[in-house]
């Protein structure tokens, strides 16, 4: 991996950075906002923020909703920790469900297996680049008054029913790290059209300054002893993207056809050279909905293994099982548990799980190999 991942667009780019001299986003910042502009154009979101991780973009994006500590969250048993880590991060718990064995996406049916009356919001991750299913989320999410926040770190410009994935729900994010689909090493982003959910993000990502530089309305603050402050009006950390790692997305946002285009040809390699397995299962594809893989998975025989990022069997969360609390303190309901066991699809899924990573940068002769082994492991029996 990481050839051919930045050339000399991202380098002109970098270079005005240089030369500008202003590499935070201050009075003469340049592109962080044209980035944030482009992508929001490019996506079809209204209010889109720039921050320097994925794993910040869902953090900002749950501080957004306006969750009172305790308040629970459901997400997907099977995902990256960095989705649920950002909901203990602000204070609230992450409740597991389980998910459809054939995507490993959140099953729309746990949601409500799950709820209760602490539940505020849903988060949906679009696993390995394929749309969860959406309808019968939003659904729920509408019938119990529950927020949604679309996790599109794997999946940027993939489409549900031919709406990007990060317009459906009420809130977007998205990871600029260097194994996505465009990147800038590391970097992330936060897309809604809800002003207020936009505000909260901004001000969350820039320690509770809301106007700081985003052209936010400042609220007035009254002077405490005759004292100055500086005008931090809520709670927040510091996540700001700065010009270079905006010089270079902009740059790949600009090239994004042309890395999308590799990515189609690894896949069709993939597809081609497994097809005539009959003990593996290639990715399944909801119909309506058009993937854009981050990697490429599969199902072989079980004799392969188990592979899958199982939140709650994760030692931080063992220790929060036996201490009955987060790692900040909140107190877990007895409802709440992280157990084995907890989402058995989840769980059967990882068993024969196997993916291919079709990023753009792969040659023809790598991903011929990977395939390659992957056939006689399967075919050596
Ligand atoms: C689904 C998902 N969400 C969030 C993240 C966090 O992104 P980052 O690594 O940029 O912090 C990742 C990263 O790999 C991810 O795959």
């Amino acid at each position: 991996m990481a050839r051919n991942c930045f050339g000399e667009r991202e380098l002109a780019y970098l270079r005005q950075v240089v030369e500008g001299q202003v590499a935070w986003r201050w009075g003469k910042s340049n592109f962080v906002p044209r980035f944030e502009e482009a992508f929001g154009r490019h996506l079809g979101r209204q209010y889109v923020h720039a921050v320097n991780s994925g794993t910040s973009a869902n953090t900002a994006a749950y501080a957004s909703l306006g969750l009172e500590p305790g308040d629970e969250v459901i997400c997907p048993g099977l995902a990256p920790i960095f989705v649920s880590f950002p909901i203990v991060a602000v204070g609230c718990i992450p409740v597991f469900a389980d998910v459809d064995p054939r995507t490993q996406t959140l099953a729309p049916q746990a949601i409500e297996a799950n709820l209760s009356p602490r539940t505020r919001a849903v988060v949906v991750v679009h696993l390995n680049g394929q749309p969860a299913q959406m309808d019968e989320i939003m659904a729920v999410a509408r019938r119990h008054r529950l927020k949604v926040v679309e996790d599109c770190a794997q999946a940027f410009d993939a489409t549900y029913k031919g709406r990007k994935v990060g317009t459906i729900g009420d809130i977007a994010c998205f990871s600029l790290q260097q194994s996505k689909h465009m990147t800038s090493g590391e970097g992330g982003m936060v897309a809604t059209d809800d002003p207020e959910l936009y505000q909260r993000a901004a001000a969350f990502a820039n320690s509770g300054m809301p106007w700081y530089m985003y052209d936010l309305p400042r609220p007035k603050a009254e002077p405490l002893a005759g004292l100055a402050t500086r005008g931090h009006f809520s709670f927040g950390h510091d996540f700001r993207c700065s010009e270079f790692h905006a010089a270079v997305a902009l740059a790949q946002l600009e090239r994004i056809g042309e890395f999308h285009a590799r990515r189609r040809e690894l896949v069709t390699m993939v597809e081609n050279g497994l097809r005539d397995l009959p003990e593996v299962r290639l990715a399944h594809v909801y119909a309506g909905t058009q993937p854009n893989y981050w990697q490429y998975p599969v199902h072989g025989p079980e004799r392969l293994g188990r592979r899958g990022e199982i939140n709650y069997i994760e030692v931080e969360y063992q220790r929060m099982q036996q201490q009955r609390r987060t790692s900040l303190g909140v107190p877990l309901p007895d409802h709440v548990q992280y157990v084995p066991g907890l989402c058995p699809q989840a769980e059967a899924s990882t068993l024969g799980a196997w993916s291919f990573f079709v990023h753009h940068s792969t040659d023809d002769a790598e991903m011929e190999a990977a395939v390659a082994a992957f056939r006689d492991q399967v075919l050596a029996g």
